[in-house]
């Protein structure tokens, strides 16, 4: 399969989004990463119901929303409505994880959940098999622009075996400082989806470095 690159808004020049929107609208991206932090469950706000709204009109791409928030499950819904075509919600932000993934799924989005970096796989043992996707952490959530922990490629093999070992079809998507130089690395480990926000809108050449991503 291959692999599928979905650009993090949040390294983007804000004033002038629909510009960068157009961007990924013309490059080989398939899916659009929207990250949404509430101050509490990470130190950082981002943005929220406003601006899903003004990227859902220009997009041509899978809108795919992080939610780095205590509590998710309150704004499901809400994110459907904006335009979520895809909701992961973190691991350690939510009690009743399952019954959250069911709502995502029953209102026809796919679901995901988040593990931070110090999160085990095996905490997703009665759970994986509702899920559409995994997203691995390769920093700690919160910011754009850190630097990729190297452990994370062993946490993405790992987790490619006990996908493999359940006969299961979930994604793996891997979000934080992922770049040119590791997304080899990533990818080798089994990543199918790699989000990359300062590698593609701090670059000179935006729409063929999400090119040169996708074929790495
Ligand atoms: C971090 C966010 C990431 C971030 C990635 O908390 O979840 O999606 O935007 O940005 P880079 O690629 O710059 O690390
Ligand atoms: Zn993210």
């Amino acid at each position: 399969m291959s692999i599928i690159i979905a650009p993090s808004v949040l390294a983007c020049d804000f004033s002038k989004l629909g510009e960068e929107i157009e961007m990924i609208n013309q490059s080989v991206a398939e899916w659009i990463h929207i990250d949404v932090m509430d101050g509490m469950f990470v130190p950082n706000i981002s943005f929220g119901f406003p601006i899903l709204e003004a990227i859902r009109k220009k997009t041509t791409k899978i809108c795919d929303v992080h939610l780095m928030v205590q509590q998710p499950e309150r704004y499901i819904a809400d994110f459907k409505k904006y335009g979520a075509d895809a909701i992961s919600i973190h691991w350690e932000s939510c009690t009743h994880i399952h019954r959250a993934i069911q709502e995502i799924k029953s209102l026809g989005m796919k679901a995901g959940i988040v593990l931070n970096p110090h999160t085990p796989i095996h905490f997703l043992e009665d759970i994986i098999h509702e899920l559409d996707y995994v997203l691995i952490m390769s920093v700690n959530p919160g910011f754009g622009g850190q630097k990729f922990i190297p452990a994370s490629i062993d946490k993405i093999a790992a987790l490619k075996k006990y996908i493999a070992e359940r006969n299961l079809k979930t994604l793996i998507q891997v979000d934080g400082g992922v770049d040119i130089n590791n997304a080899r690395a990533v990818k080798d480990a089994g990543a199918t989806i790699l989000v990359a926000g300062s590698a593609v809108f701090k670059s000179a050449q935006p729409i063929q470095m999400i090119q040169d991503l996708k074929e790495i």
